[in-house]
């Protein structure tokens, strides 16, 4: 009985072990990964299609690259295994997403590709195979905090490609906080320099040697920009998605690191548990429309536009004037709360701000009181202007009878005062009427310091004049 007993115990070990291993041989199959298990139907199509998979020479296992060797029979990797499914059984989502990791030596082992067989080759990269690209060069200069692995430039992008090394990973590095053409931006890194003239007509035409040819060449000479004409190849900084890391974290302590860039790319990249575009936005480097990027890039131009609507909006403390916002910024009213009548302007169209929306908000009491505001501002502005002119003009007069501290203190007061001014006068003081009318004070009270000193100046050397003259 006690052996019978011992005999089924045996039996029961033995056929959980063949189970076990048969388990083990069945689900490291390729075909158990991809027809199996739903989520993986398109790594396995993509899998197949690739030269690692049936179109290959040879075809590689999923767990050849998806476990380091040695990896791949530990009670560890088992457990990693039987965890992804369990995600997968209590999941309705088909695609969960998870962070792949290839380990290096999986790639590199000696019977794949060992280092010494790629490391310097020089390859022809990009659609036209334009670009060299060496791989040797990238394991000397890294980014702060970054570990280089071969899943920093060879990873999924696309449905149809299993893994590939897309631009966008160039991208990040060589542009994200670089000046343009300077360091690794610098375009002769990956281009050949075009030698031919840029003017059509010298193309083809027989070059005579008298006339002048522009070229990349003569242009780089002459110190022209290369924005002038490149202006819209590189689109975007990479800065941060925002609420990137909510998608992965949601401990508060840990979201606050988020301004540690070693840290992150030390956490994430070296420890390969994020991709680059899972926390960085991409950047463009292609040839698109040329004008309009240009156009629509109105600090290149006007760095600053309407700065002094806003300033006058918020109202902060400036010298003597208190902080003093629009009575409607408390209510976070948005320059959009008042502009909202379309009107043209030297041909154009603009949204002007009008007396119907404070109306609209308020009431039809209000209707009047823009007129009002606009009034008492442009009374106030004049008087300022008409002040400062006649001190300036003092100033002119009396100049020769001041030492030279007197007229740059004079001169920094007058400066102080017009820069006060400056807001109201063509900021339009109505978007805020008590601060402006403040302003204005504050450059009165600059103006007529100086006014004390040099009007007595002025009115003796005149009455100095006259007499002489009688
Ligand atoms: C800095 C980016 C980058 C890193 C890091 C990188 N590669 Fe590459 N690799 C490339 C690019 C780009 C190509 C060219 C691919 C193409 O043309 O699409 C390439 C091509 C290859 C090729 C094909 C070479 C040939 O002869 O055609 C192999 C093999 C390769 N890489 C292996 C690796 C391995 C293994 C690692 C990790 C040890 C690695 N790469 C890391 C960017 C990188
Ligand atoms: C030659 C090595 C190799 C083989 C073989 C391989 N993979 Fe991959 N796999 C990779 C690499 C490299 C990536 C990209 C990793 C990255 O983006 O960081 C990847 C990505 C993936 C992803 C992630 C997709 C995503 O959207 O992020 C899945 C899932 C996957 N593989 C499953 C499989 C399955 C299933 C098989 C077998 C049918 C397989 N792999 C075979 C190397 C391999
Ligand atoms: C992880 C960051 C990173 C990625 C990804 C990356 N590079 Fe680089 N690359 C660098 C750094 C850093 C240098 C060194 C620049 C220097 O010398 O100033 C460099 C150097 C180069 C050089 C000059 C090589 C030499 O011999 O000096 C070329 C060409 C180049 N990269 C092309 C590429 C291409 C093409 C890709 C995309 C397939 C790419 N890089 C992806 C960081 C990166
Ligand atoms: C890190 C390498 C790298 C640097 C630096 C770089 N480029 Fe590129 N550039 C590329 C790659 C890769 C492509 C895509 C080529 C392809 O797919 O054939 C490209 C594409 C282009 C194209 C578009 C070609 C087309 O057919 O759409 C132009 C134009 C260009 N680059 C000009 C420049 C200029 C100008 C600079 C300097 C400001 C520069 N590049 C800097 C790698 C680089
Ligand atoms: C007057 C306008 C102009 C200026 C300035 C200019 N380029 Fe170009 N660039 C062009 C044109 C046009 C082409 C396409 C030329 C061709 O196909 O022969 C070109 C092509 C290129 C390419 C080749 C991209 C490819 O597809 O391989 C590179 C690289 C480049 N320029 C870099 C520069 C650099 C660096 C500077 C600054 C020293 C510069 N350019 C200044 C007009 C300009
Ligand atoms: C694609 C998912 C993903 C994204 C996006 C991501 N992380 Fe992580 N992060 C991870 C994983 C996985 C780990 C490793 C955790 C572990 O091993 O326990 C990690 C680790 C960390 C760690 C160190 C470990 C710890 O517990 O202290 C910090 C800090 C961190 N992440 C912060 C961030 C911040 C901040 C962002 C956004 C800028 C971010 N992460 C974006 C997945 C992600
Ligand atoms: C967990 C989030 C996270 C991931 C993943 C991540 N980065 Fe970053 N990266 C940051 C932060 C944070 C900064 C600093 C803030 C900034 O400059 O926008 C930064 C800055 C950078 C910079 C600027 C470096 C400098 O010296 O100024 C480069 C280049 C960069 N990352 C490249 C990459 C590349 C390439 C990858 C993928 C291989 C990557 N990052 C992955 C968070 C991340
Ligand atoms: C290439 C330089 C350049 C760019 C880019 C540019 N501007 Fe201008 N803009 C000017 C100049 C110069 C004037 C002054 C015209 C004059 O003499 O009255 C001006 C005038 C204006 C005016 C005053 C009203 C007018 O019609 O004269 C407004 C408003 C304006 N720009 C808005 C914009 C906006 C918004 C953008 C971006 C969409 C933009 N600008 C892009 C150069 C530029
Ligand atoms: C409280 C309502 C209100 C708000 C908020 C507001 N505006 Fe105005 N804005 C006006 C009114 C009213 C005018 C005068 C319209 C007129 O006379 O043509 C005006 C005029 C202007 C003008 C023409 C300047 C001039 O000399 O007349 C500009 C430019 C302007 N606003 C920009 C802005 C900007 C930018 C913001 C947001 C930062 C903003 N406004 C917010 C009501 C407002
Ligand atoms: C989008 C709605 C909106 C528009 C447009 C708007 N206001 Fe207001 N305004 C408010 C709100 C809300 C407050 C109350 C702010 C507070 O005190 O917290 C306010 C406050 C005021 C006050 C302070 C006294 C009071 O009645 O509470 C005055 C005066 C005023 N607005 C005048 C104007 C004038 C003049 C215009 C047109 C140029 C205008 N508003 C346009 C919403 C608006």
């Amino acid at each position: 009985m006690k052996n019978g007993i011992l005999l089924i115990i045996v039996l029961i070990i033995f056929i959980a072990v063949i189970g076990v291993f048969s388990v083990e041989s069945y689900t490291a199959q390729p075909s158990f990964c991809g027809t199996k298990c739903h989520i993986m139907d398109k790594p396995y199509t993509s899998w197949q299609t690739s030269k690692h998979g049936k179109a290959g020479k040879e075809e590689v296992a999923c767990v050849d690259c998806h476990y380091a060797p040695g990896e791949k029979m530990t009670l560890h990797a088992k457990f990693k295994g039987l965890g992804q499914l369990f995600t997968y059984l209590s999941s309705d989502d088909k695609e969960v997403r998870r962070a792949t990791h290839v380990a290096d030596i999986s790639c590199t082992t000696s019977k794949c590709h060992p280092l010494e067989q790629f490391m310097e080759k020089k390859l022809d990269y990009g659609k036209e195979k334009k670009v060299t690209f060496t791989h040797k060069a990238h394991y000397e200069k890294i980014i702060p905090g970054q570990e280089m692995h071969c899943t920093t430039c060879h990873v999924k992008a696309s449905d149809d490609k299993h893994f590939e090394a897309p631009a966008e990973q160039c991208y990040i590095c060589h542009f994200k906080h670089s000046e343009f053409n300077k360091g690794k931006a610098a375009c002769n890194l990956c281009h050949a320099i075009p030698t031919t003239p840029l003017q059509q007509q010298k193309k083809d035409a027989p070059l005579n040697p008298d006339e002048k040819v522009i070229t990349h060449q003569s242009l780089e000479k002459a110190g022209v920009s290369c924005q002038s004409c490149h202006y819209q190849l590189i689109i975007g900084d990479a800065s941060l998605i925002p609420g990137g890391c909510d998608n992965c974290h949601s401990n508060a302590e840990i979201l606050k690191k988020d301004d540690d860039m070693k840290l992150m790319h030390a956490e994430h990249v070296a420890k390969q548990k994020a991709a680059c575009f899972d926390c960085h936005q991409k950047i463009q480097h292609k040839e698109i429309e040329f004008l309009e990027p240009a156009r629509l890039a109105c600090r290149s131009c006007h760095p600053d536009h309407h700065s002094y609507q806003q300033q006058l909006l918020v109202g902060a403390r400036r010298g003597d004037v208190p902080a003093t916002p629009s009575l409607m910024f408390a209510a976070k009213t948005n320059c959009m709360g008042c502009h909202q009548e379309e009107k043209k302007l030297r041909g154009e169209t603009v949204v002007r701000g009008a007396a119907k929306t404070c109306v609209d908000c308020h009431g039809p009491d209000h209707d009047k009181m823009l007129a009002d505001w606009e009034k008492e501002v442009q009374g106030e502005v004049a008087f300022c202007k008409e002040t400062e002119q006649r001190v300036k003009d003092l100033l002119e007069k009396a100049r020769n009878q001041l030492s030279a501290e007197q007229i740059s203190e004079f001169e920094a007061l007058m400066e102080k005062g017009r820069k006060s001014l400056d807001i109201v006068e063509f900021g339009n003081g109505i978007h805020n009427k008590k601060y402006s009318i403040m302003l204005i004070d504050d450059a009165l009270t600059s103006f007529e310091t100086v006014l004390d000193e040099v009007e007595p100046l002025v009115a003796e050397s005149e009455t100095a004049e006259s007499e002489t003259e009688q």
